[in-house]
């Protein structure tokens, strides 16, 4: 068996005024009608072997979460088991604690594969192949990340020195220059954001690099209450033991130290979804290269794209390279070539507050 951890949190700040901080970036909804969430989901159901799948979230976004999921025909032969956080502590602690609730569950060698929540993997079959490789190196005991060939000198990314499934060494988000030395050398991988490893193995691994880490989520696992429903198991995080727990992603508490790495180099159609640019570039351009969501007419433009709310029309006439963003409070207008900088209104926006 495969027990697939989805983790959704984080709020996306390049990607305001969609994302909140209650409407973070796995609620995104695409052209097609279903959210980051939900093509999670489905690539992890849709999977051999997957009887369950486990999803550490905040627990104010408990509903939205689940109500995502029964939309789903995927979701209702599995289990649906949840890690509700009272806020969010980074990635670490969410797959320490995953893993405490694996091994209690389905034992210290059942292998888990950890998914973000804000994703996309065009290649599905490449993507199962990838996982079967994968749960292979994790049932001979390695953490195993999944590497994707750069085309860009990324900052916001984890860096794999590779050799076949050799890890030589892992770099998470490096300066510029050593991004675009590792580009240039060819022999580096992006790391996009998969793990999958037995639980007993990385709570092994954890204790071993990060110990502080791994006996705090641990007080944390103990200290949690459960509730479970017909066909649902909820972990419910007491906050002030989970405040406890240092705030540190599993790619510094874990891959950029553990010995025991090994990589899959996958060609997947994996796309991180960072900006309204990278969104864009996921629908199918017009003549003109415009791409819309909802009702928008337009008139001598190019290369735009824009999204307008249910019930709302909008018009573009003569611009070019726009991205337009349109929500029932806010609205973003931004240049195509700058949506890197979305971040700096949000920062703004905290200021206020
Ligand atoms: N439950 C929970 N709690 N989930 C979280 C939290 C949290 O506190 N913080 C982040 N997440 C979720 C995000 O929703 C996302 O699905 C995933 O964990 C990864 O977190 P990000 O915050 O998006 O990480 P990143 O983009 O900076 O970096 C990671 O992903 C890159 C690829 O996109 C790293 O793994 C990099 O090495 C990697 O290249
Ligand atoms: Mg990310």
């Amino acid at each position: 068996a495969l027990h697939p951890v989805i983790l959704s949190g984080g709020s996306g700040t390049r990607l305001w005024p969609v994302s909140r901080e209650l409407h973070p970036k796995p609620f995104i909804r695409l052209a097609d009608g279903e959210t980051l969430l939900q093509k999670a989901f489905v690539r992890a159901a849709s999977l051999d072997d997957v009887a369950d799948v486990l999803t550490v979230t905040n627990r104010e976004l408990f509903f939205k979460t689940s109500d995502d999921f029964e939309a789903l025909p995927q979701a209702r032969s599995l289990t649906k088991n949840y890690i509700l956080e009272p806020f969010g502590r980074n990635t670490a602690p969410a797959v320490a604690i995953a893993a405490q609730y694996i091994a209690a569950s389905y034992g210290d060698d059942a292998v888990m594969l950890v998914l973000p929540a804000d994703h996309i993997v065009n290649d599905q079959r490449g993507f199962a192949e990838a996982v079967r490789e994968a749960h292979a190196l994790a049932l001979d005991g390695r953490i195993v990340v999944f590497g994707v060939k750069p085309h860009s000198p990324e900052t916001g990314y984890g860096y794999i020195e590779a050799d076949h499934n050799v890890v030589k060494r892992f770099v998470e988000k490096p300066t510029i220059d050593k991004a675009n030395e590792y580009l240039a050398s060819g022999r580096f991988l992006w790391n996009a954001g998969m793990f999958c490893f037995k639980a007993g193995v990385v709570l092994a691994e954890l204790a071993k690099h990060s110990a502080d880490l791994a006996s705090t989520a641990n007080d944390c696992y103990s200290a949690a209450k459960t509730l479970s429903g017909s066909d649902f198991n909820q972990l419910l995080l007491d906050a002030e033991t989970f405040e406890q727990v240092p705030d540190i992603s599993v790619d510094y508490a874990l891959a950029e130290k553990s010995t025991v790495l090994a990589v899959v180099p996958c060609d997947i159609g994996w796309s991180d979804v960072g900006s309204w640019s990278a969104i864009s570039d996921l629908s199918q351009p017009d003549a003109e290269g415009n791409r819309v969501v909802g009702d928008v007419l337009i008139h001598g433009s190019s290369n735009c794209f824009v999204q307008v709310e249910e019930q709302r029309v909008a018009g573009l006439v003569g611009v070019r390279d726009l991205i337009v963003i349109d929500t029932p409070d806010a609205l973003l207008v931004a240049d195509r070539s700058r949506s890197q900088d979305v971040k700096h209104i949000v920062a703004q926006l905290k200021l206020r507050n």
